[in-house]
């Protein structure tokens, strides 16, 4: 289950969200917190396993510490988190004093103009010290995702791959998805999964990439002498709605079968009213609006129509 805690987000990367002039509203009726302890009980009491919490940008939440604490104390395998790391460096060590286990850490470019320019306005001189906290707060596994755009990054993948490495990080490169903003994008900055692998063809053995159990549609490739790997997310290339076992849940409290569509369970009153029966009907009810494995139930329009950030990247 991944839940997007808030909308809000301190930049807006060209492929998820619009330019602050362009009328930006962020979302009314946000889930509190109390809600949110219920809806999460309520779930993960009902079989959720692993939980992310993502956003618009999750360290903006202002209950964030204690809500980790408080999930971390529910029966749970995994508990992650991903961020664009601009409030990091404060927050890596309290984040690991709350129980998160994981981090996934959005990076697009490590040249500080080009950054700056995909995330209209972020500064990568903080994320980087962000970065350095997580490792120093013992965070081991940390991964970087970089959404791949041709004229924009599509020369870096290299640079980012070594650089992650000499980092023990996994860099994960990510083909835009016509979800949201990134529909203006896609037909003409998207670079595929083949393109990319032929980039880092000399830096990965030649086995074919491979997903890992419980690790969502993320496939990896190991380095040539087998200590490190890179990840792609093929969302363009491939659909994998028939494995495809996540739930979303937007900031509002509505329950999301599918990133690439805007329909959704709204379960924002039981969660506020501490209805477990009503939540676990919104539950069930989410499950049937999956896809199955043949008919990917998304159209173009359809996934241009989603917001990212109030879904969750
Ligand atoms: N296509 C692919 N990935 C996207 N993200 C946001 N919007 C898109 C899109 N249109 C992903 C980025 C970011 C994460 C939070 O969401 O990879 O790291």
């Amino acid at each position: 289950m991944r839940i997007s805690l808030t909308d809000r987000c301190d930049m807006a990367c060209i492929y998820c969200r619009p330019s602050m002039h362009d009328g930006y509203v962020a979302a009314e009726e946000r889930l509190d917190e109390s809600a949110w302890d219920t809806l999460l009980s309520s779930l993960i009491s009902q079989g959720i396993r692993r939980v992310r919490i993502t956003g618009g940008e999750p360290l903006l939440y202002r209950g964030l510490l204690p809500l980790v604490a408080r999930i971390r104390a529910l029966e749970l395998d995994d508990l992650a988190l991903t961020t664009n790391a601009s409030r990091l460096e404060a927050l890596a060590q309290p984040l690991r004093d709350a129980g998160l286990d994981r981090m996934n850490i959005s990076l697009d470019s490590l040249d500080p103009q080009r950054f700056a320019a995909m995330t209209r306005g972020g500064n990568l001189a903080q994320v980087l010290a962000g970065i350095d906290a997580a490792q120093r707060a013992g965070f081991t596994d940390l991964k970087t995702n970089t959404v791949v755009l041709a004229d924009h990054n599509d020369d870096e993948l290299v640079a980012i791959t070594e650089w992650a490495w000499h980092k023990n990080m996994t860099p994960r490169f990510i083909e835009v998805m016509g979800v949201g903003e990134g529909a203006h994008l896609f037909r003409t900055h998207a670079v595929g999964y083949t393109r990319m692998r032929r980039a880092l063809a000399h830096l990965l053995s030649d086995d074919e990439a491979r997903t890992e159990k419980d690790r969502g549609p993320a496939k990896y490739a190991r380095s040539r002498d087998g200590a490190h790997r890179v990840g792609f997310i093929t969302g363009t290339t491939h659909t994998y709605c028939d494995e495809c076992d996540r739930l979303r849940v937007s900031s509002t409290g509505t329950l999301r079968a599918c990133l690439a569509r805007n329909e959704g369970v709204d379960v924002s009153e039981a969660a506020r009213m501490g209805d477990s029966r009503a939540l676990s009907e919104g539950l069930a009810e989410a499950w049937r609006m999956k896809p199955d494995a043949n008919f990917k139930g998304c159209t173009e329009e359809s996934a241009a129509a989603v917001s990212m950030r109030a879904t969750g990247g």
